[in-house]
C-alpha cells in the first residue's frame, strides 16, 4: 500500500473480531520488517513478548485495565524495552573491522555504563519506534492494531516474567477489526506544533 494511505487509514482499534487470526507466518514476516527499526548505535534494545493463547490473554487482560481488546484482539504484544541493550555491542560489532570494534565498543561501554536515566531513555525510545514500525507493517496488511499504555506495569511484568533488564514499554494489540473506530480525533494544526529555529520560532505554514 502507498505508504501515505497507511499513515492516514492507520488507527487505534480497540474492536476485534476475535474469530479472524493472525497466523505465525504471517506474524513472523510482519517481525522480519520490524526488527529493520533504526536504533541508537544498531542496539536494538527492544524484545517482543506476543501471547496468543486464549488462557494467557484473559488475564494479560485483567493486568491492563479490563481492557476487552487485549482479549479479543488475534495477538497481544508487549514490546518491551532493554535497559542493558547496550551490553549486546560486541555481538552486533562483531564483523565490522577490528579498528572500527576498537573505536566504537568502549565509546558505546562508556556511553551507557551506570548511567540509568538513559539506559531507561533509550530502551523506551528504539522500543517505540519499531512499536510504530509494527503499527505501520500491520497497516500495510490490513489489519488493525492499537497501542496501549493502559495496564499496570508491576502485574505485567510478572505475569509475562520479565526480567529486570526489562521494561514494558506499551501494549500493541494486533488482529482484524470488527468494527470501525470513531472518526478521527483532535490533531494540533501543523503550523503550532512545527516551529523554526527555536520553540518560540514562526510554525511552519506552508502554502
Ligand atoms: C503510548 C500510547 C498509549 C495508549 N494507550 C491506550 C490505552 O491504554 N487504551 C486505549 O484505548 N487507547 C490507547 N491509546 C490510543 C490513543 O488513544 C490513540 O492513539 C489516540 O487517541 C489517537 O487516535 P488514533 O491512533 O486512532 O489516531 C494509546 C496510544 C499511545 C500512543
Amino acid at each position: 500500500m502507498e505508504f501515505k494511505k497507511i499513515v492516514q487509514q492507520r488507527r487505534s482499534v480497540k474492536s476485534y473480531d476475535p474469530e479472524k487470526a493472525i497466523s505465525d507466518a504471517e506474524l513472523k514476516e510482519l517481525f522480519d520488517e520490524v526488527v529493520l527499526s533504526p536504533s541508537s548505535f544498531n542496539l536494538q534494545h527492544w524484545t517482543f513478548i506476543a501471547v496468543k493463547e486464549p488462557e494467557m490473554k484473559k488475564k494479560f487482560r485483567e493486568a491492563a485495565w479490563g481492557q476487552p481488546q487485549v482479549e479479543e484482539c488475534s495477538v497481544s504484544i508487549l514490546v518491551c524495552g532493554r535497559l542493558d541493550g547496550y551490553k549486546d555491542a560486541p555481538k552486533i560489532y562483531d564483523e565490522v573491522p577490528t579498528e572500527v570494534q576498537k573505536k566504537v565498543l568502549p565509546m558505546i561501554h562508556d556511553f551507557y555504563e551506570g548511567k540509568e536515566q538513559l539506559q531507561r531513555d533509550e530502551a523506551i525510545r528504539s522500543a517505540s519506534l519499531a512499536a510504530m514500525s509494527l503499527m505501520y507493517g500491520a497497516a500495510d496488511r490490513g489489519w488493525a492494531t492499537g497501542p496501549m499504555i493502559g495496564f499496570d506495569p508491576e502485574a505485567v511484568s510478572t505475569l509475562l516474567k520479565l526480567t529486570p533488564n526489562m521494561i514494558p514499554v506499551m501494549i500493541i494489540v494486533l488482529g482484524h477489526q470488527k468494527d470501525a473506530p470513531r472518526p478521527r480525533a483532535y490533531r494540533h494544526p501543523v503550523g503550532d506544533v512545527v516551529r523554526w529555529n527555536a520553540s518560540d520560532g514562526p510554525g511552519l505554514n506552508g502554502a
